[in-house]
């Protein structure tokens, strides 16, 4: 059978394989709303600039309204030999309404079409996903809250470094997020122009009005370039690089919490919803949620880079190539929103155990800074030879296996006489970090501030 929507210059029926290799209905079908969406701001247009009969768009319309409900009912049976969304609705109309159906597409094209309903798409799901990122904040925000003066290790390169507040670092990650927030926002900025009525590549002859049907639809404008109108994928390539980055800073939380879950941190316990346990080792409770956010970010940046890889060097306009555009876009959106969901879901229930966030805090030496600070303070030294002294100091204690508040006057005192009991008011963690009160710093009065800054902002979110 030829293909009923094209077929008119065909003698034979695709083959199988032909069939298989060109037909997007598979995932295509997840445009179904956007498409109907489209088509009856376009039949409406239609009407208006007098291109097609009232009567027709009345009909044209009602029966969109009805495929749409047989389609959420599970009734509609999607055709694969139809190729795509575009092709089983439309032909779907014309068993419905008949004649009237075949006006639909007057000037228009499957290219603006389905330009269309993607751009429509991403804006539903960038929608969704800026505020899942909304929620993720606001959960980290009310644990920095919660934890504000709850000190911990802060590490570089994994090594204890200086003392920080848990508090402190719930917020970097708040901050990193409304960056990522930010980039999904500036690529809706810029893709929210309609393609419609660019028809194939060049426009059309009919009168069509195209700023009407770009506020039916709620884009700000229609796209000034018919050629670019259709061509253009960079609001997929720019959604799928905001995505790659906001999943790459969630693998780095998962990471962390797959840390601090081992029982040589224990710095946190996860819920037993987010934990699974071994089927051999009855004592085992993993962090799979955790390692599953780390590692989906590679489905994301493969998305990302096959979209790019398929762009390279298409020449203008519309190549069937863009179709490779929506399979793996809709996995890796569907995916980030699961990896938001998993680690929002993380965050809200984990349990903080500050004592042993304290000990190892402690531990490490990571007060050494803070030593080499009041040095440079009290006794006026110049930083490079107080970062000397502090070494020296740090190398008794580590000598004698104990820590540095632990380290008798006298010790320090061999090494640099002037130090006095003045000292040990620096090297306990907590003064450490109730210091930090610099812009940014880590002091609990900073991470109490921000805190409250972030949760204000955050509110229209809830
Ligand atoms: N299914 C196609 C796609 O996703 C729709 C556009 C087809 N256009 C065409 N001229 N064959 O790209």
């Amino acid at each position: 059978m030829t293909n009923k929507m094209w077929g008119g210059r065909f003698a034979s029926g695709p083959s199988e394989i032909m069939e298989e290799i060109n037909a997007s209905i598979g995932f295509d079908r997840n445009l179904y709303a956007q498409d109907i969406r489209g088509s009856i701001a376009h039949a409406n247009m239609l009407a208006k600039q007098g291109v097609i009969s009232g009567d027709d768009a009345a009909a044209i319309i009602e029966g969109l309204t009805a495929i749409k409900d047989e389609i959420e009912s599970g009734e509609f049976a999607f055709s694969r030999t139809l190729e795509d969304i575009h092709l089983n609705i439309e032909a779907r109309l014309k068993e419905r309404i008949g004649d009237a159906a075949g006006r639909l597409h007057t000037a228009r094209s499957r290219n603006d079409q389905v330009a269309t309903d993607f751009r429509l798409y991403m804006r539903d799901t960038v929608e969704h996903i800026t505020a899942q990122i909304g929620g993720l904040q606001k959960a980290l925000a009310n644990q920095a809250e919660r934890y504000a003066a709850t000190v911990m290790p802060g590490f570089t390169h994994l090594q204890t470094a200086q003392p920080v507040t848990f508090g402190h670092h719930c917020l970097a990650y708040v901050e990193m997020l409304s960056r990522d927030r930010g980039r999904f926002e500036d690529a809706r900025a810029r893709f929210n122009e309609s393609p419609l009525g660019a028809a194939a590549l060049a426009g059309t002859s009919f009168p069509i009005d195209r700023e009407a049907t770009a506020s039916a639809l709620g884009f700000d404008r229609p796209i000034a370039n018919s050629l670019d109108a259709v061509s253009s994928r960079d609001f997929v390539l720019e959604v799928l690089a905001a995505s790659a980055i906001c999943a790459t800073h969630l693998s780095r939380l998962a990471e962390e919490i797959v840390i601090w879950c081992s029982a040589e941190f224990s710095f946190v316990r996860l819920s037993d919803k987010f934990t699974t346990g071994s089927s051999i080792m009855p004592q085992k409770r993993n962090p799979d949620a955790a390692e599953l956010v780390r590692a989906k970010v590679g489905r994301i940046a493969g998305a990302l880079n096959a979209l790019m890889i398929v762009m390279k060097g298409l020449p203008l306009a519309y190549s069937k190539d863009m179709q490779e555009d929506k399979e793996q876009t809709f996995d890796a959106l569907n995916t980030l929103s699961l990896m938001l969901a998993a680690m929002t879901g993380m965050i809200e229930d984990l349990d903080v155990n500050a004592e042993k966030m304290r000990l190892a805090a402690s531990r490490g030496y990571s007060t050494a800074t803070d030593l080499a600070d009041w040095l440079v303070r009290a006794l006026n030294m110049p930083f490079r030879d107080a970062h000397h002294v502090t070494g020296a100091i740090v190398k008794a204690a580590e000598t004698r296996g104990i820590t540095l508040d632990a380290l008798e006057l006298a010790e320090m005192q061999k090494i640099e006489p002037r130090i006095n009991a003045e000292v040990f008011s620096v090297l306990s963690v907590e003064n450490s970090v109730a210091s930090r009160r610099s812009f940014g710093g880590t002091a609990p009065e900073n991470v109490i501030a921000e805190t409250r800054k972030w949760l204000k902002r955050l509110e229209p979110d809830s």
